[in-house]
């Protein structure tokens, strides 16, 4: 049953790196959106999805070549706006009657400057106020003649067809990506559009919490489910709504593999047994998970045991509420979208994240993933609208695997008692200088070797450790945070004086890529 009652914007994706940044920008603007793989977009699904509006995203195919992506041509009798960007632009441009060539320096890759031709266009309202308009580009071929009944609107010096468009058909076909952050306008344009389109700006919390909560209870019916908690925000969003879904046929499993960070534990058990009535296993685990871990350096073979230990303590207590039939999990959109990759090619394993991917198989349990059209940042929207504590919703991410992989090398119970110190010191710090909300997580990893120091008239010979803090908006890609040298060295000393076992701090500043979040 479809239970979307929302207008829908479809983004067809030829695989561009970054058709999620056009659905950001129209969820930014309440338009609810979904990606789709061209190669999953036919005749018969465009019919039953009906569109309110269609966006056909970059990617790096080319037209002329034999064989490339196309859109299906019944998308161009449908009679809604169709809005073409950069290789969509010229697919529209092929399919519609235009032609596209390729190099003679017409390339254009970075900033570029588009001028006005003259003619008002609705989606170009609120642009060129302060002359030509910066926008991004990056594109090999070009369309080197329009498609009958369209016109030209805008130009740059390597895209005389720059902007586009068939007012009658309402049909648009830009050569840049306004979706990106260096087309500094872009925002603008995409409100024309879905103007221009109709869109009311339906898409909100309120209208998706309900939609969620009609849905969840007709896939499960009366039977029992379980939900893995974390701690973090995607499971605790998941399990509010799912429990206000279904009330006590949810039962949430809190594995304690001895890894957790300080207090954090009692946070959990307290909100949700206490703030919410949830009925909540709390499962002290620690000597299972520790003493597996015992003697492992490896990040991989740590990773495999804490993953394999997850599914043998679920599988335990998916018996013990007698006999979930679903298991809940805080899956989020952008795993969703990655998870059918334009290539249909499997990427490279960087790292087997902790996931619980494997065991509804395993235990012959079905998925519940009332999450998984969402963002990030409407996963904490959706806990605000659904008055989880502020505290709460804005957590930083905290991976599966715990402090684990924050320990590179040898896990020890000291080592970890060190860290969960040095953990509540650098995050009292952040939060004390105002910083939290900027960062999108910060951690101190515990580094296996020991220096020498000094500390009163003593030798001291303990451990090192480095400070970690990114910005991101989805942990794809991240940059190192940019603290101030004040704020570092008070931090270095708190952590010297305040923690015993640590006695010199580094400062980790790799960004992602090369490097990734966490250590291990
Ligand atoms: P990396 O280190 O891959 O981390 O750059 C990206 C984001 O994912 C989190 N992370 C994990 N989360 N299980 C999780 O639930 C895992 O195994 C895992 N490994 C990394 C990490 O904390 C960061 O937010």
């Amino acid at each position: 049953m479809d239970t979307h009652t929302h207008q829908k914007l479809l983004i067809i994706d030829f695989g561009s790196q970054v058709t999620q940044l056009i659905a950001r920008r129209l969820r930014e603007l309440n338009v609810y959106c979904e990606i789709h793989p061209y190669q999953n977009v036919t005749d018969a699904f465009l019919s039953q999805f009906a569109p309110q509006a269609v966006i056909l995203s970059g990617g790096p195919a080319s037209v002329i070549d034999e064989g490339s992506p196309r859109a299906p041509q019944s998308l161009f009798n449908m009679g809604i706006p169709v809005l073409g960007i950069c290789y969509g632009q010229q697919v529209m441009m092929t399919q519609l009657g235009g032609l596209v060539e390729t190099g003679h320096g017409t390339a254009e890759f970075g900033r570029a400057f588009i001028t006005p031709s003259g003619k008002s266009l609705p989606l170009l309202e609120g642009w060129f106020a302060g002359g030509p308009e910066q926008v991004w580009m990056s594109h090999g071929d070009h369309v080197s003649r329009i498609a009958p009944g369209f016109d030209v609107y805008g130009t740059s010096p390597n895209a005389p067809f720059a902007i586009t468009a068939d007012t009658s058909r309402n049909f648009y076909a830009v050569q840049f990506h306004p979706e990106v952050h260096h087309t500094p306008n872009g925002g603008q344009f995409y409100r024309n559009f879905v103007k221009l389109a109709g869109f009311t700006g339906d898409w909100t919390m309120k209208a998706y919490r309900e939609q969620a909560i009609a849905e969840i209870r007709e896939q499960v019916g009366d039977a029992k489910v379980i939900c893995g908690l974390s701690g973090g925000v995607d499971s605790s969003v998941a399990a509010v709504l799912i429990h206000e879904a279904i009330g006590d046929q949810l039962t949430c499993v809190f594995v304690d593999h001895g890894l957790l960070r300080k207090g954090e534990a009692d946070e959990v058990v307290t909100m949700f047994r206490d703030n919410y009535n949830i009925p909540l296993v709390h499962a002290d685990e620690s000597e299972l998970f520790l003493g597996a871990l015992d003697g492992q350096s490896d990040p991989e073979t740590k990773r495999k045991i804490i993953g394999k230990l997850f599914i043998d303590v679920f599988e335990k207590h998916a018996k013990s509420v007698g006999g979930a039939k679903f298991l809940a999990q805080g899956t989020l959109y952008p795993d969703v979208i990655e998870s059918v990759s334009f290539s249909g090619g499997p990427s490279v394993t960087i790292k087997s994240h902790h996931n619980v991917g494997g065991l509804p198989e395993k235990m012959g349990l079905k998925l519940v993933e009332p999450l998984r059209e969402l963002f990030k940042d409407e996963v904490r929207a959706l806990g605000r609208e659904l008055g989880l504590p502020p505290s709460f919703v804005g957590r930083h991410p905290f991976p599966g695997p715990g402090l684990a992989i924050r320990c590179p090398g040898e896990i020890t119970r000291q080592k970890l008692d060190i860290l969960r110190e040095a953990d509540a010191v650098y995050l009292d710090q952040i939060r004390k200088h105002g910083l939290y909300d900027e960062i999108w997580q910060a951690y101190v990893a515990i580094l296996p070797v020991r220096t020498v120091g000094v500390m009163g008239d003593g030798r001291t010979y303990d451990y090192a450790c480095a400070l970690r803090a990114v910005t991101s908006v989805d942990g794809m890609t991240a940059d190192y945070y940019p603290f101030t040298h004040d704020f570092l060295g008070e931090t270095a000393t708190r952590l010297i004086n305040e923690v015993k076992g640590i006695n010199r701090v580094t400062y980790d500043i790799t960004s992602k890529p090369p490097g990734t979040i966490e250590w291990e």
